[in-house]
């Protein structure tokens, strides 16, 4: 079950769309002072080495930020707050560093901000903690996401970014996200909930989305990217759901997808979607 390693993936495509999206989220939460509390249901390790053993062996960056590397310089400008976090991790403009969710989070996070980290997988979650010493801004739970982060609903805060991202290698999944988030939100309505799915041959992903999108019938945004032609056989793109989004998204969607889908593109299938209805 705790097979699935992050670290060979960090920094693909699906990593672009989802901590692109979720930088847009926080930094719109931060332009009010009041605080907002950020829940990663799966949060992954810290920072991936791309020179680690681990990250070589798939390189999957290659085709996910490091295409977006070289051409960072004539990126839209809505995209610049994401490539500029990553950046700050690398020195002298070489590539090694990768953030994952709750890494990028902290970084947006301000001194009134919470977080709160649940990840399964003892090494990803030993790394998590050495990041997050004060527990003032961050807490880590070595614990089942999708039962926890429910315990926390509504955050004192009352503003609340709900990053739920799951490898679906278990095929229950797709029911447990689903499952999960109508109680989550029972509890937190006004939440800002984002899930990340798989585009597959296997229509399960796309449907679990298109429930989920029942939840707030009047204030959602769907995209999703392809990157090549779907052959049957694994992820041809992937898509995100986010449920009360910032009214600026679908704009920064428009901006920006176009010039993604280009730069990731693996064949002439490559493309992106956008759906939305804002409240
Ligand atoms: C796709 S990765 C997360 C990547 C991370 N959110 C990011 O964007 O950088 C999924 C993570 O969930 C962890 N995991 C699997 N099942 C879990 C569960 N039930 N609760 C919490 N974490 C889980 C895995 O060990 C893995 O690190």
């Amino acid at each position: 079950m705790l097979s699935y390693r992050h670290a060979f993936h960090a920094g693909g495509y699906a990593d672009v769309l989802k901590h692109w999206l979720l930088v847009e989220v926080l930094s719109y939460l931060n332009s009010k002072d009041s605080p907002w509390t950020y829940i990663d249901t799966h949060a992954g390790g810290s920072l991936t080495d791309f020179e680690s053993a681990l990250a070589r062996k798939v390189s999957e960056y290659r085709d996910g930020i490091g295409k977006l590397w070289a051409s960072r310089n004539a990126a839209p400008s809505s995209i610049a707050a994401y490539l500029a976090l990553v950046e700050a991790f690398n020195s002298r403009g070489k590539l090694r560093w990768y953030p994952s969710s709750g890494i990028l989070a902290q970084r947006l996070a301000r001194a009134q901000d919470r977080l709160h980290l649940f990840e399964l997988h003892p090494a990803d979650y030993a790394s998590l903690i050495k990041c997050f010493h004060s527990r003032r801004v961050g807490h880590c739970y070595r614990e089942d996401g999708l039962n926890g982060f429910l315990r926390l609903l509504p955050p004192p805060s009352r503003r609340g970014c709900i990053l739920i991202d799951p490898s679906y290698e278990v095929k229950q999944e797709y029911a447990r996200v689903a499952k999960a988030l109508k109680a989550a939100f029972k509890r937190f309505p006004q939440g800002v909930y984002l899930i990340w799915y798989p585009l597959l041959a296997d229509a399960r992903a796309k449907k679990m989305a298109e429930g989920i999108m029942q939840l707030a019938t009047d204030n959602y945004l769907k995209t999703e990217l392809r990157i090549r032609a779907c052959s049957g056989m694994g992820l041809f793109g992937c898509g995100m759901v986010v449920l009360n989004p910032p009214w600026v998204l679908p704009e920064r969607c428009q901006q920006t997808l176009p010039w993604l889908a280009k730069q990731l593109a693996q064949d002439n299938s490559a493309g992106y979607e956008v759906t939305y209805k804002i409240r």
